[in-house]
């Protein structure tokens, strides 16, 4: 049996995850079960990056020790996945024990091997991107004298300190010689390109320690430093599947080299430049192909949880369903660039694509059948040309989907099964069998029978990316998903001979009643007078501080009343009570950051005091949205 690894990057978890990290595990779960239908045994890792710099400060920031805070998202992390059917073999964390050893015995043996030395460190370092920054990077921008993240224009902040470092330099000529021997190693090309160009410029040293944090993997001998995050987190690649860790090395050699590490366009030169090095100093195989996708956008900018404009997978599968998400994520975002995330045109492809082409035909397929008295469906005795055509045409939509499939372009292998999708529509109208089911009784029955028969290669063409969904056309077919077999060899190499049982299950997908443009709130002359003016003193006498909701209680009594314990720092922890049980579930709230109005007069409801008020803002949907600060700030801070 083949072998499929595939990896996503690890998260930070100083925030709940967003569609961004959502795209990212989104299109390795695609590429797992596509690759279990070709029958192959597959190992899907992901996890989360849980040490350095951001995470430490991010969890001062609200009085909690790293472990405890880290610990605090990891049931965000692992909900969403579930509630997305992101079917992973393994979760990993950097805090696993397995996984920090593995880290002090590999840097132990590349210390041994002249591949690390300890010297000093002064320059720039980004914290958002626990990234040093070098003098290749310096004309990205630079304000008062301090040069800006090439990547995420953040200022950096200045390090001078003892620090170990990794002989980066050593390995440039093996590098550039593994780029051009191996063009396909990422995908898109262009990528590639920028990588071997600062190859090119010149590498220098990495420095791979930290002594002034404490939140990493100790340094192994020299108690002051902690290992640099990135040569932490990367390693999870390979002590995921058993590197370092005693009786697995079999496990390991069975798994490694990774097939396919799907990461976004920021962190390619970690992957694809630190990464291999890494990989050559410790005598081990390269992976296979980096997959590098572009941003989702919310108009000009890059949807994170700092910017404030992440949108949250929870609530998108609330109103919309967990597969529609799958499938617009994956096939109309470009996976290779930055894509705009708009609320209406997820609304437009549901309709579209989903209701309208997909749905609507297995529907009118079925519906005919049964009126007919067709529950079963036989293949007919011959097929027209007509019928051949089809099935013909379906068999070349296989090998463009695999191709496309197989160079990572995801996005353009769904768009060549919608090709197939209309074709087959297209088919069934031209044959219009409701017209000739009494007349052609013979013609009628094939033309079912063809219908089902391409209805049933959509579904396993469909199934990596919508599973629930295709099981459940599957299932009205009469058939159950099997991947016990090479499915897509089977429908190259056989014949359609198969025999449907039909039957009306749930309507596959509903359409999206299409709201007066999403996006935009038309105000009447009404809504537009604005209220009366009050002077900045009046303004004054709001005092709004920000906390974060460490506790979540339902209360019984109530059907909209949440009691929240607010910890507002130095000035202590308070009981809350919101009215917002509609809009959000205990997990969507608990440990984020809010406004709260703080001196506002204690109030009691249902007998309980609620000592302050928690600010919210109405979407065009109607549905409530957290206000947060850009990023962590201390609880207590007041607005100003
Ligand atoms: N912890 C590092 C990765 C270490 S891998 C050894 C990291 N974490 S992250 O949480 O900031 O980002 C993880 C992944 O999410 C990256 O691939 C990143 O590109 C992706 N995304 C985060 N926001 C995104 C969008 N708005 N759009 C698409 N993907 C984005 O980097």
């Amino acid at each position: 049996m083949q072998k499929f690894y595939v990896t996503t990057p690890i998260y930070y978890v100083n925030a709940r995850p967003h569609l961004g990290s959502l795209y990212s595990t989104l299109l390795a779960d695609v590429a797992s079960r596509y690759n279990k239908l070709h029958n192959k045994k597959v190992f899907f890792l992901t996890g989360t990056d849980e040490h350095g710099q951001k995470i430490a400060q991010s969890a001062a920031a609200v009085g909690k020790n790293p472990q405890e805070f880290v610990d605090s998202f990891i049931p965000a992390f692992k909900d969403a996945w579930k509630l997305y059917h992101i079917d992973y073999t393994k979760f990993i964390r950097t805090t696993d024990p397995d996984h920090t050893q593995a880290v002090k015995a590999w840097i132990k043996h590349l210390i041994q091997k002249g591949d690390i030395y300890k010297s000093h460190y002064a320059g720039y370092y980004c914290v958002s991107c626990e990234t040093f920054v070098t003098d290749k990077d310096m004309p990205h921008g630079i304000t008062e004298n301090i040069p800006l993240c090439p990547t995420c224009g953040r200022t950096t902040e200045y390090v001078s300190e003892e620090s170990y470092f990794f002989k980066l330099s050593s390995y440039q000529d093996r590098l550039l010689q593994f780029y051009k021997d191996n063009p396909d190693f990422i995908t898109p090309r262009e990528r590639m390109a920028e990588v071997i160009s600062f190859v090119q410029s010149g590498l220098k040293d990495l420095s791979i320690s930290r002594t002034t944090i404490d939140w990493g993997i100790p340094f192994p001998g020299d108690s002051k430093h902690v290992t640099y995050v990135w040569a932490d987190a990367l390693n999870n690649y390979i002590t995921g599947v058993g590197y370092g860790v005693p009786g697995k090395e079999k496990e390991f050699n069975s798994w490694w080299p990774a097939d396919l590490q799907i990461l976004g366009k920021d962190i390619v030169r970690f992957h694809a430049i630190f990464w291999p090095a890494f990989l050559m100093a410790s005598g081990l195989s390269m992976p296979k192909k980096l997959l590098v996708h572009g941003w989702i956008k919310i108009g000009e900018h890059k949807m994170s949880k700092s910017r404030g404009n992440a949108v949250d997978p929870i609530e998108l599968a609330a109103t919309y369903g967990v597969d529609q998400v799958r499938y617009y994520l994956v096939r109309h975002l470009a996976i290779t660039q930055d894509s705009p995330f708009t609320y209406s045109d997820l609304e437009q492809r549901i309709n579209s694509d989903l209701a309208h082409d997909l749905g609507n035909l297995l529907n009118r397929t079925i519906a005919l059948a049964l009126k007919y008295d067709r529950a079963t469906v036989e293949c007919p005795q011959t097929w027209s040309a007509k019928s051949v055509d089809l099935y013909e045409t379906g068999k070349n939509i296989i090998v463009r989907f695999m191709q496309e499939m197989e160079a990572g372009y995801m996005n353009r292998a769904y768009a060549v099964v919608w090709e197939y999708v209309h074709e087959v529509n297209k088919y069934f109208h031209n044959q219009q069998p409701w017209k000739i089911a009494k007349s052609e009784p013979e013609k009628f029955a094939e033309v079912i029978s063809a219908t089902c028969h391409a209805l049933y290669a959509i579904a396993y063409l469909c199934w990596p990316l919508m599973p629930q969904k295709m099981e459940q056309l599957l299932s009205d077919l009469g058939k159950k998903i099997n991947t016990e077999q090479d499915v897509f060899a089977q429908l190259l190499s056989k014949p359609w001979a198969d025999t449907f049982r039909v039957t009306h299950g749930e309507i596959l997908f509903n359409k999206i009643e299409i709201k007066q443009e999403t996006q935009e709130t038309v105000m009447t002359q009404e809504e537009v007078k604005q209220s009366p003016t009050i002077t900045i003193d009046d303004f004054a006498k709001i005092e709004l501080r920000v906390g974060t909701i460490e506790d979540v209680q339902v209360l019984e009594k109530s059907d909209k009343l949440y009691v929240f314990k607010v910890n507002f720092g130095a000035h202590g922890v308070r009981q809350i009570l919101s009215g917002i049980r509609k809009y959000f579930t205990p997990e969507q709230i608990l440990n984020r950051q809010g406004i709260f109005v703080f001196n506002l007069a204690p109030r009691k409801m249902v007998g309980l005091e609620s000592q302050g008020m928690m600010l919210f803002a109405k979407d065009a949907q109607e549905q409530l949205v957290l206000i947060a600060p850009e990023h962590v700030v201390p609880n207590g801070t007041q607005l100003s």
